[in-house]
């Protein structure tokens, strides 16, 4: 029996259960399989949660480019690695075999070195989905150097916070990118994050669009010509196990983005296991997830984890709405996808359209439908099963999070039985708990409570980039030796879990994470503004959307509020990027405070969910009377 590739339930079982009696034997075996290493560890697994402290596969060298790419050259080399799926249905997609990544790869990864790039530096890589992004990341794996890669989507101050943060000395982006019948001008973007960037010392350019951008001298170079003249030679550098591989932002509840920290082996054999069982990959199955390589669903599963088991995976420039809403079915249909994985909110968007545009299309080549990013609500659940899936693919709803590196609660499709809106049951290795308020957990069946983790797993993120007092404090303070996650979830009879949502103020708007604090911060910033504060409220499409409480200083007063709803958006998009936009935006003289001089968000969640009947109780409030004026005005 491999544990590397679950068959049954009975052996999900089995698995489960030896991977909790032993964890260490488990994944000592799962570490043996498969992998290249150039030493062996020492030790599988050293671990203290109070201190935040996790090492896994001690000892070992490896780099997980030659697990992921060259591995694969002997019996695979003229196999399609990637497949690239233009953004315009008229350009041809490309195949790109695991001989020409190869080459790719080891050619960018002499540029890097070029540019003085040397292991453990920092690189940003700010790009549209094109092979260039996924090429960039394996040349900075392949030399040893950090990669930071920043969703292109992200305004020029939320890019500049993120090279500073982990003083990246290069950039690696484009001219432009391509989004459905829109261009947007990335260089730009870029150049005004430098303004401000001080340990950038070099900025490579892809050229994608063809635009007219200005290059800053001795700072800017294209990147063709440099790639031109590389040797397609570069021998990989050996890495430690707990060498960091890259660096990945995401929102906390307060303050900077967390620079979350994932080191080389323990990532590497996470996301190739869980790859593997939770989307049942087979040799020669066309595998696409549809995530932005800028999140770590496309780290995890759109990168490392398909290519570690040398497969085919797609990457897909566009956007689901061009040139029209059949464009994912379409997709599917023309490359024959065998696992499809995306997220709740393109589920519903796509719920929304003629059925016909997927009723066109042949979708009997899908095996597997993933789901990721946001608890996917029943209707979309049944709108995917059967007219996508048409009863035949189950759908794997996939819980994690970037701090875990990899997939942790789903079902393994073909062996788990699954439940509309249930994550289902943890993979082998990973120990959920439950806790209730006082900080005890929650035994036995039917229970809710908040999702901790009891026991490391490889693939978790060790640290905050520069902070690790942060990262212990966050996910290692609330419980006693617990990761803690920030979701609540339920346990239920059968002992499936289903995850209910956000605990803590991140709110999940298309799958995004965004905290509150630094969109609440941006909406202060405007000349008119006193204070503000952001809450969440259900959206048929985005799953959750932004619901803004501001009051205005006295010289913002009289100001036309249709106008200042525009301003403050604008703020936003400068600050955190367009995501981040508020739906809804409601003036109020004041905002409901405690005695303490704490907002009283509870109250204004419920009103902005236009949950009025019970607010609870207020008389504990400074200003009870403006909860009466904000009830009725609320939009
Ligand atoms: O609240 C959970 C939600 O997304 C959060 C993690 O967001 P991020 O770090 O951006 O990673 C997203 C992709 C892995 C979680 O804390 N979440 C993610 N997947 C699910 C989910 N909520 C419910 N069901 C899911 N399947």
């Amino acid at each position: 029996m491999s544990n590397y590739h679950i068959k049954n339930l009975e052996e999900y079982f089995q698995v489960y259960r030896k991977s909790v009696r032993d964890p260490k034997t488990f994944w000592d075996e799962i570490g043996q399989e498969h992998f290249i290493w150039h030493r062996k560890w020492d030790r599988v697994l050293s671990a203290d949660f109070k201190s935040a402290s996790v090492k896994w596969y001690e000892g070992a060298k490896l780099n997980i480019t030659e697990n992921c790419i060259d591995r694969h050259l002997r019996t695979k080399g003229n196999q399609t690695a990637i497949i690239f799926e233009p953004n315009d249905p008229n350009e041809n997609a490309v195949h790109i075999s695991y001989n020409e990544l190869h080459e790719r790869v080891c050619k960018f990864a002499n540029v890097l070195k070029s540019q003085g790039i040397q292991k453990g530096d920092r690189v940003c890589i700010y790009l549209p989905m094109i092979p260039e992004l996924a090429v960039a990341i394996l040349a900075c794996a392949r030399i040893g150097a950090i990669h930071s890669v920043v969703f292109a989507g992200f305004s020029s101050t939320a890019l500049s916070t993120r090279i500073n943060d982990s003083e990246c000395k290069i950039v690696i982006t484009a001219d432009g990118s391509y989004r459905g019948a829109k261009t947007i001008d990335l260089k730009s973007i870029v150049d005004d994050a430098l303004e401000d960037c001080p340990s950038v010392k070099s900025v490579l350019v892809v050229q994608r669009i063809n635009s007219k951008i200005s290059m800053k001298v001795n700072r800017d170079q294209w990147l063709q010509p440099l790639l031109d003249i590389a040797s397609p030679d570069c021998p990989p550098e050996i890495m430690d196990a707990e060498d960091p591989l890259f660096i990945l932002y995401t929102s906390g509840s307060t303050g900077k983005p967390k620079g979350m920290v994932h080191t080389t082996a323990g990532y590497m054999v996470y996301t190739a296991f869980t790859f593997k069982n939770a989307f049942q990959y087979r040799d020669k199955d066309i595998y696409w997830c549809t995530a932005d390589i800028g999140w770590i669903t496309g780290h995890s599963y759109i990168v490392y984890g398909p290519l570690a088991n040398g497969a085919t995976t797609v990457l897909f420039e566009g956007v689901p709405s061009y040139p029209d809403f059949g464009r994912f079915w379409q997709i599917v249909d023309k490359h024959k996808v065998n696992q499809f994985y995306t997220a709740p909110t393109a589920i519903r968007a796509l719920a929304k359209q003629n059925l016909a545009f997927a009723e066109k299309c042949d979708l009997s080549s899908l095996k597997v439908l993933g789901s990721v990013g946001e608890p996917i609500n029943e209707e979309a659940w049944h709108w995917y099963n059967d007219n996508i899936g048409r009863n035949n693919s189950p759908i794997i709803d996939t819980w994690w999070q970037t701090e875990t590196g990899g997939i942790m609660i789903s079902p393994i499709p073909y062996v788990t039985p699954t439940k509309p809106t249930y994550a289902t049951l943890p993979m082998p290795g990973v120990q959920p708990a439950l806790m209730d308020d006082n900080g005890k957990e929650l035994v036995g069946n039917q229970v809710e409570g908040r999702l901790c983790i009891k026991f490391p797993w490889p693939g978790m993120a060790r640290t905050i980039w520069g902070n690790h007092d942060r990262y212990r404090e966050t996910y290692f303070s609330a419980y006693e030796n617990m990761y803690f996650t920030g979701d609540g979830a339920l346990r239920d009879e059968v002992g499936y879990y289903r995850i209910t949502g956000r605990v803590d103020d991140v709110i999940i708007v298309s799958g995004h994470n965004l905290g509150t604090a630094p969109i609440e911060d941006a909406v202060n910033e405007h000349p008119a503004v006193a204070e503000s504060a952001i809450v969440g409220f259900p959206h048929d499409i985005k799953g959750s959307a932004l619901y803004g409480f501001v009051s205005l200083k006295e010289t913002g007063m009289g100001r036309d509020h249709e106008n200042l709803k525009k301003e403050i958006n604008q703020i936003i998009t400068e600050h955190v990027g367009p995501i981040a936009k508020l739906d809804k935006i409601q003036f109020t003289s004041a905002l409901p405070k405690t005695r303490s001089g704490k907002i009283m968000r509870r109250i204004l969640r419920k009103i902005a969910c236009n949950d009025v009947a019970n607010l609870g109780d207020t008389s504990t409030l400074l200003n009870p009377e403006v909860v009466e004026e904000i009830k009725s005005n609320s939009l």
